[in-house]
């Protein structure tokens, strides 16, 4: 159930409900996507850097270690030693950025695996079938996330399926729910938003699929190559047609900036790898800016990555010994910086949450935003 408990402009400052706790929103959804955060960060860490709620990806968890074997060890939250929500992406993405050869078909994608090449078939039945082994507290629907190029035709075609396709998972999830040795019985179902850069394609859609009253609604195909700009006219247009009083989801976005707008169009729930991967890379986010840690102009600086951060790097460790660390390729320097960078992003929504509530959201990110710049 979610519980909108105040808007300013249309930024939306929620609450969702879910059988593993509350969700505040607008949050940040901390991505793991093979059920592990990369980087070295365990389930223990994700306690102490404000993580609500983590993001797995269906598709590479059917693929390694299988669904069933999650299942048989009690589901992902079991598995992976994290009690809070998870949402589990669909696969429908991953399958068409990642999966070589495939064919997309009325009844789903025929592919092969990215680990051993083995032939997959994934529809909306299967995708469900996966998610409810995984027990995620959210699943997602199956999509196609078509090519930001895609002309006209083709997006008019792939919007129609995945709105039919939309209408079996809805279908199915609701069997698995009812089913006694389902492990979540309670299992969200948020439907997802196409339509690429057509305007009045994105609103036919977003007008059917919520029709159907699902627990959520994401905004996809976007961020896959479009400016910043366009993507933001999308959200203009098409949020308007998404209830309110449900999670307003937008897949894959991204820089702090990016989240900063869309929060102001009314979207209230991310996620992005770029902190982790960011991190990885000894790119670290402050509130001045991203820093290149491998940079020599911190080889003897004694500050934490950001002044008065409390996340489990700046606490203890100067820049000078991160950067050490990175360059000699100890892996606790990526973990560290990957630490830094959740705990950044986590803290941005917080203060997010904070300035909706006071109504001083629009001064929030103009003064966040140019410090950033
Ligand atoms: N992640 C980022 N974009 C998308 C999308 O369009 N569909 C799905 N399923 N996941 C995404
Ligand atoms: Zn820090």
């Amino acid at each position: 159930m979610y519980e909108l408990i105040k808007q300013d402009g249309l930024a939306k400052r929620g609450r969702l409900h879910t059988v593993h706790g509350v969700v505040e929103t607008p949050v940040f959804m901390n991505v793991g996507t093979a059920a592990a955060i990369k980087g070295a960060v365990s389930t223990d860490d994700l306690r102490g850097i404000k993580t609500q709620i983590e993001l797995s990806n269906t598709y590479h968890l059917h693929v390694r270690p299988g669904d069933e074997v999650v299942r048989k060890l009690g589901g992902l939250h079991r598995f992976m030693a994290w009690d809070k929500p998870i949402l589990t992406d669909s696969g429908g993405f991953q399958v068409f950025s990642l999966a070589g050869l495939r064919r997309i078909k009325e009844e789903g994608v025929y592919f092969n695996s990215h680990i051993d090449g083995r032939k997959i078939f994934m529809g909306p039945e299967e995708s469900m079938q996966i998610q409810s082994n995984l027990a995620s507290t959210i699943a997602m629907a199956f999509d196609e996330c078509p090519s930001s190029v895609a002309d006209r035709e083709y997006m008019e075609r792939s919007v129609a399926r995945t709105a039919r396709w939309l209408n079996r998972c809805k279908k199915e999830m609701d069997r698995l729910n009812s089913l006694p040795d389902t492990i979540n019985r309670h299992q969200m179902l948020f439907g997802i938003n196409q339509g690429g850069v057509y305007e009045d394609i994105r609103i036919r859609h977003a007008q059917e699929i919520t029709e159907l009253n699902l627990d959520g609604y994401a905004v996809g195909g976007l961020a896959v190559g479009e400016s910043h700009e366009e993507m933001y006219r999308i959200l203009e247009a098409v949020v308007p047609y998404l209830p309110t009083a449900k999670p307003t989801y937008l897949m894959g976005v991204g820089t702090p900036a990016n989240i900063l707008e869309a929060v102001d169009k009314g979207v209230d729930f991310f996620d992005c790898v770029y902190p982790s991967r960011n991190g990885r890379h000894g790119h670290v986010y402050t509130n001045q800016g991203k820093l290149n840690l491998f940079n020599a102009k911190y080889e003897l600086d004694e500050r934490p990555v950001e002044e008065g951060c409390q996340c489990p790097a700046c606490r203890t460790y100067s820049r000078a010994y991160i950067r050490h660390l990175l360059k000699a390729k100890e892996m606790l320097g990526m973990r560290l910086c990957v630490l830094h960078n959740l705990y950044f992003y986590n803290t941005m929504m917080e203060e997010i949450r904070e300035a909706i509530e006071e109504g001083r959201y629009r001064e929030y990110k103009a003064k966040k935003l140019s410090g950033m710049a």
